[in-house]
Parts: C-alpha cells; sequence; structure tokens
C-alpha cells in the first residue's frame, strides 16, 4: 500500500483537463449489457473502480477492452448471471448490475456488499423496486439471487432519492413488459447520462433529471458508442485545492451547469470564479471566509465534496457549520484531519469547523476515495510534508491525480509503505 508525501504551501496555478465522471462510466458500463454486440464509452475514467467494473463485467462473460480513455465491451458472448463477492466487496456499485441482468435474462446472483466506510449503505430500496416489478429474491451464504421470469412494470416511490436505486430500476425498467414510473428519484447529472445512453440504445425514458421519470419497456436494445459527461467531483476537487493554496486553476471542460451551488459556495468563501469558453477558472487570494453547507441529493451540494470543503474551511476566517445530510458516517475522517491542527467538533450529522489561522504536517490516513481527497487537500495547505497512507482508496476514484497535482505546482511524492516492525 502505498502513501503520498505532499509538502504543503505550493500555489496551485495552470490548467486541468477534467477527466470523465466514475460515477457515471461505472453505471454506463452495466448499461452495455442490455445490449448484444460492442458498445463503445468514451472517456472513461483510468481508475481502480472502472477497471474492478471492467473485471465485473469479464466475469460475466463480456469481452472488455481499453484503448486510452476509450472502452470497449464485447456482449455477444453467452453471459453469466453471477458477480462474486471478491468483486463486490472491491467496489459496491458492481451490485448495479442487478438491473441490467434481471432486464435481459430475468435472473441474477450478486454477492451482498459489506460493510463501508462512509454509512450503512443499504440497498433495500433497489429491492423493493424490483420486487414492485415482479422479481424475487432469496439469500443465501452471502449471495442474492433474484429471479423475475416476467419483469412487470411498476409504479415505484423511493423512501430517498438515491442515486444507485434510480439507476439500477432505471435499468431493468427499459427492459421490463410496459410502463414504470420512478416517483422521488434522484436527479444527479449521472442519472442523465445514463439515461440519454439507454435512449440512444433503444430504450423509451422520459423525465430523467426531475424527480419522475418516466419509461415504456422495450425488449430492442442497441450497443452504441457514448461519451461519459465530465467528472464534477473531480472538478469539484481541483478547485477546492487551488481555493486551499491561495492559486489559481481553469477546469477544463468542467460544466458550469453541473457545480452551480458548489461554485456558489465557492464565491461565498472568497473564491473568484469565472466561466469560460471550455471550462471554468476558480482561484482564491489569502484565506478563505468561514461558509455554513448542507449537503443534499443533488442539485444540493454534494456530499462528495464535504470533506474536501471541510479540510478548507478549516483555515477559514471564523466559524462555519457543516451539516451531512446523505451518509450519516462520512465525518470520520474528521478525527485524521484534527491531527493537522484543525479544529472541528462533529455532533450527529453537524460539525463546527473553527477556522485555524494553519494546519501542520503529520502522519494521516486516507479512508476512503474523498476523505482521503481532503487529506490531500489539507497536506497542500499546512506547513512541512504530510504522509498520507492508504493512498490506495483516492486512486479508486482519481485519476492520475498526483501528476496532475503536480502539473499544477504541487509538491507530492509517492513511497512503498513502510512494513510495520512484528
Ligand atoms: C452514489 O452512491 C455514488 N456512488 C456515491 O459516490 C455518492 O456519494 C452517492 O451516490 C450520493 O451522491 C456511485 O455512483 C458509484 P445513494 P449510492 O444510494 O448510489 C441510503 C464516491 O465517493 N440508501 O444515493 O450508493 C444510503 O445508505 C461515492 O464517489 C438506503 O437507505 O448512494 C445513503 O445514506 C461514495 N437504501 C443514501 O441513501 C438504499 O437502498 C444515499 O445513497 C439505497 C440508499
Amino acid at each position: 500500500m502505498d502513501r503520498l508525501l505532499v509538502t504543503g504551501g505550493r500555489r496551485l496555478e495552470g490548467a486541468v483537463r477534467i477527466n470523465g465522471a466514475k460515477n457515471s462510466a461505472l453505471k454506463l458500463m452495466a448499461a452495455a449489457l442490455l445490449a448484444e454486440g460492442h458498445t463503445l464509452i468514451e472517456n472513461v475514467p483510468r481508475i481502480m473502480d472502472c477497471s474492478t467494473m471492467g473485471e465485473v463485467l469479464e466475469h460475466l462473460g463480456a469481452g472488455v477492452g481499453w484503448d486510452g480513455t476509450t472502452l470497449m465491451i464485447d456482449t455477444t458472448g453467452r453471459l453469466g448471471i453471477e458477480t462474486p463477492y471478491e468483486l463486490v466487496r472491491k467496489m459496491r456499485a458492481s451490485i448495479v448490475v442487478l438491473g441490467p441482468l434481471l432486464a435481459r435474462f430475468g435472473r441474477a446472483r450478486v454477492a451482498m456488499p459489506g460493510g463501508c466506510n462512509i454509512g450503512s449503505r443499504k440497498i433495500d430500496l433497489h429491492l423493493k423496486g424490483f420486487e414492485r416489478m415482479g422479481a424475487r429474491f432469496t439469500y443465501e451464504h452471502g449471495y442474492l439471487e433474484a429471479i423475475a421470469p416476467v419483469l412487470q412494470g411498476a409504479m415505484i416511490s423511493l423512501d430517498f432519492p438515491s442515486v444507485g436505486a434510480t439507476e439500477n430500476i432505471l435499468m431493468a425498467a427499459v427492459g421490463a413488459r410496459g410502463r414504470t414510473i420512478i416517483e422521488n428519484a434522484a436527479r444527479e447529472p449521472e442519472i442523465q447520462d445514463l439515461a440519454n445512453v439507454l435512449v440512444e440504445m433503444g430504450a423509451k425514458i422520459e423525465g430523467a433529471g426531475t424527480t419522475t421519470i418516466e419509461i415504456e419497456g422495450t425488449d430492442a436494445f442497441e450497443p452504441v458508442r457514448h461519451r461519459v459527461i465530465p467528472d464534477r467531483i473531480a472538478a469539484g476537487t481541483f478547485a477546492i485545492a487551488a481555493c486551499m493554496t491561495g492559486g489559481e486553476v481553469l477546469l477544463e471542460d468542467a460544466r458550469p451547469d453541473h457545480l452551480e451551488l458548489v461554485m456558489d459556495k465557492l464565491q461565498e468563501a472568497g473564491a473568484t470564479v469565472e466561466v469560460e469558453d471550455g471550462g471554468i477558472r476558480v482561484g482564491l487570494a489569502g484565506r478563505p471566509l468561514a461558509v455554513d453547507f448542507v449537503t443534499l441529493p443533488y442539485p444540493g451540494f454534494p456530499t462528495d465534496l464535504q470533506p474536501q470543503m471541510m479540510a478548507l474551511l478549516s483555515v477559514a476566517r471564523g466559524t462555519s457549520i457543516a451539516t451531512e445530510n446523505v451518509f450519516e458516517s462520512r465525518f470520520m475522517f474528521v478525527d485524521e484531519l484534527k491531527r493537522m491542527g484543525a479544529d472541528i467538533r462533529t455532533e450527529g450529522h453537524h460539525a463546527v469547523i473553527r477556522g485555524a489561522e494553519w494546519l501542520s504536517s503529520a502522519p494521516v490516513r486516507a479512508l476512503d476515495i474523498r476523505a482521503g481527497a481532503a487529506m490531500i487537500i489539507a497536506a497542500l495547505g499546512a506547513d512541512g510534508t504530510t504522509e498520507i497512507s492508504d493512498i490506495h482508496h483516492v486512486d479508486r476514484g482519481y485519476q492520475d491525480l498526483d501528476s496532475r497535482l503536480a502539473a499544477l505546482g504541487a509538491e507530492l511524492r509517492r513511497e512503498p509503505a513502510v512494513p510495520i516492525p512484528a
């Protein structure tokens, strides 16, 4: 397990091209299972999670080939229906193959995902939706077996606008008999990207991007060629990193319409934000100002930028309050930030962040993808060299983060972990 050594105090400056969205690419890869033939997905980030989803598809019998960031998925051979625990435990998003497998084969066998560092992350809403469509489940030896000889369109009202449940149900519904209506659907841009690709493949979908999605089932899907939308969370992470260092970066290809609230909050913190042809320029001179923010499903402030924003606000002038409404355990990284001198008190889903004048380097851990990004941001603004261990979590979600930060002027290097003496 590598660790990352980041020396703080370097101003980030220049341009960075924003890669394709992880949380869209993973679902588009699963959607390829619906059609027989060769699907081409462009702008897929070269990150561990996409490789894991590639392994899931290969395990199911699909051919998977990369050419740079273009991914070719060949589903012409005989496909299986099982996703094993080794892959689901590496990446929970593997369960998103349930919907397309049910739609195409009426059966799926998927290992149940286990624990997670950011919350209990149940899949009850996915399963309730499939049940409404006529699927039946059995659980044995850690596996969930789903059978739906006839998948029937249904009225499904989600208790919470879950991203994964909306996507999984959507991918089942496009292949079901008749009409499905998903109420209280998630509205994330990644869901719109998925709906767009499904429509290109032959599905009939209306309302994606709103709280009500209507789907008319069909069984004729064609493989397509599609380009993944830019990663709004990667864009937000680079923007916050630039602000942490008093720098200025151009986020090439970032979509301003996907980042409205994030950019508003950065402006409240004192940043300048300019939308230019082909990107967004973000910079901040001096210390940030304190800002309160609340995470919510899109178009609210994304939970996937909460840790990074907390890292920035830990050096703000004044006291900020962050409220996390999406995942119950997404403040676990706060103890790591405190090791660097951050003054943060959490109570339930609120965090009170008293801005410190500076952070000091310390050995810290990356607890998950975004918590790891937050530690890097804190380290960029801290004095001295911070050692971040378990950096593999960051590699799951960020493409070439070290080299792209280095190209912007950051001082950082990777080293193999030092073995702990017996
Ligand atoms: C997606 O996870 C993203 N992952 C997450 O990104 C992101 O944080 C999250 O959406 C919220 O935006 C991918 O797209 C691969 P949810 P997902 O279902 O789909 C509860 C990252 O760092 N819930 O919207 O799993 C759940 O426990 C990652 O890139 C149920 O109770 O999120 C959570 O509290 C991490 N029952 C809330 O809903 C269910 O059946 C939101 O979860 C489903 C969810």
